[in-house]
């Protein structure tokens, strides 16, 4: 019998120890063992089917030696830090879907484990139940990666689906991906683009090597984002879709950042809705290579934890190929990024081609909206100066 402690009952939580029991002989058949949830810490008792498991005294996991493996789905970096930081100290391998604990600690989490010859995974902290971190690491590893982007949180586009869809206000879809348990305890991380902000953090780690830290990364949500550049983008050929991006620089440098976007329709990008995730890798020898699947959500995510579980009791004796370094040189700002910029504003087409030279009409309805040539962010900050400005996006290209 192979032991492992729950730290946290919320939706990922939970959802471990359904998988675990839902899929007991599954695990059991590829571990050799039976695999059992032996403890799970939480605040406050509560009844329900987990009620004998519960404690909430950490030293109670800490110290039994019989628990191999802790899976830490408590969020955000207070206790989960503290709990992880001793549960590796005390040799157990540490499992989690932390998007938060991981993009801002997770070198020096990663360096500990590795002192303490333990694991410490995080598969579910990016895509929910898509395995991306694996292959970008693993099977992707003869690759320079030169990009990676997509559609890194699943509430957001679960709002940008049903309010495109079916015109559904704003607050009532947030309201559903709630009650889905797609979305944060503060649903604000979603909407503000800072949870898909920590992923591609977490991303842009290991696909460059490099730590990035969440707080040079420019993150902007959906909050600001208007059913009319929706429509204008749709009859134009363009999704609109809130993408993490992570860019390795032709100088050498790398940036990353969070914004919505227009996406071209052939894009495979632009058709993933609701729940659904989709993380585009461009490797140098692989071109491009998409991950597709549901980005949040209890049975998904806790999916990836339980694999993690496992890929830790089967290693033997710890996976040594995942990390990055703490060196942040290198990170320069997204506005060094060229590429073609939407621009709504209120102004006439003659204003627009005054600033940006020649542009692609979309829209000339009391309002003028456009496309520009490729330029740097920069420019496009620079000109849009001289412009009453209604609304602004870069184009994936
Ligand atoms: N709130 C997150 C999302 C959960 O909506 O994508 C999965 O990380």
């Amino acid at each position: 019998m192979i032991q492992i402690a729950i730290m946290g009952l919320g939706t990922v939580g939970t959802g471990v120890a359904k998988v675990v029991a839902e899929n007991a002989r599954q695990i059991e058949h590829k571990l050799g063992e039976p695999l059992q949830v032996k403890a799970i810490l939480v605040r406050h008792f509560k009844d329900g089917p987990y009620r004998q498991l519960m404690t909430d005294d950490f030293r109670k996991i800490e110290e039994d030696d019989d628990i191999r493996v802790v899976v830490e789905t408590i969020g955000g970096v207070g206790a989960a830090y503290e709990y992880t930081k001793r549960a590796l100290m005390a040799g157990k391998h540490v499992v989690t879907a932390n998007k938060q604990l991981v993009a801002e600690h997770g070198c020096e989490l990663l360096a500990l484990a590795k002192k303490k010859n333990v694991n410490y995974l995080f598969e579910a902290s990016v895509g929910g139940g898509i395995p991306i971190l694996h292959p970008l690491t693993q099977c992707m590893a003869a690759n320079r990666i030169d990009e990676v982007y997509g559609i890194l949180n699943g509430t957001t586009n679960y709002i940008l689906t049903r309010m495109v869809r079916t015109g559904a206000f704003f607050t009532d879809a947030l309201r559903e991906a709630q009650a889905k348990g797609y979305a944060e305890a503060d649903p604000t991380a979603d909407v503000e683009g800072i949870d898909a902000g920590r992923k591609i953090c977490i991303l842009a780690d290991l696909a460059f090597g490099h730590q990035v830290e969440p707080d040079k990364v420019p993150m902007e949500g959906i909050t600001k984002l208007s059913l009319r550049d929706v429509k204008i983008a749709q009859r134009a050929g363009y999704r609109i879709k809130l993408l993490g991006r992570a860019v390795r620089l032709p100088g050498g440098g790398r940036t990353a950042y969070v914004a919505p976007h227009l996406i071209p329709e052939e894009n495979p990008i632009a058709n993933v809705e609701d729940v659904f995730n989709a993380v585009m890798v461009k490797g140098n020898a692989t071109g491009e290579v998409m991950f597709y699947g549901k980005g949040a959500g209890e049975l998904p995510t806790a999916s990836a934890c339980v694999a993690d579980v496992m890929e830790c009791l089967q290693a033997s004796p710890k996976r040594e190929e995942i990390g990055w370094s703490d060196n942040t040189d290198g990170f320069e700002d997204p506005l060094e990024l060229h590429t073609r910029y939407y621009f709504r504003i209120e102004g006439s087409l003659t204003d627009a081609a005054m600033a940006f030279g020649q542009v692609e009409v979309l829209s000339e309805d009391g309002e003028t909206a456009f496309l520009t040539d490729r330029i740097s962010g920069q420019d496009a900050v620079q000109q849009a100066k001289f412009l009453n400005v209604l609304a602004s996006m870069r184009v994936l290209s």
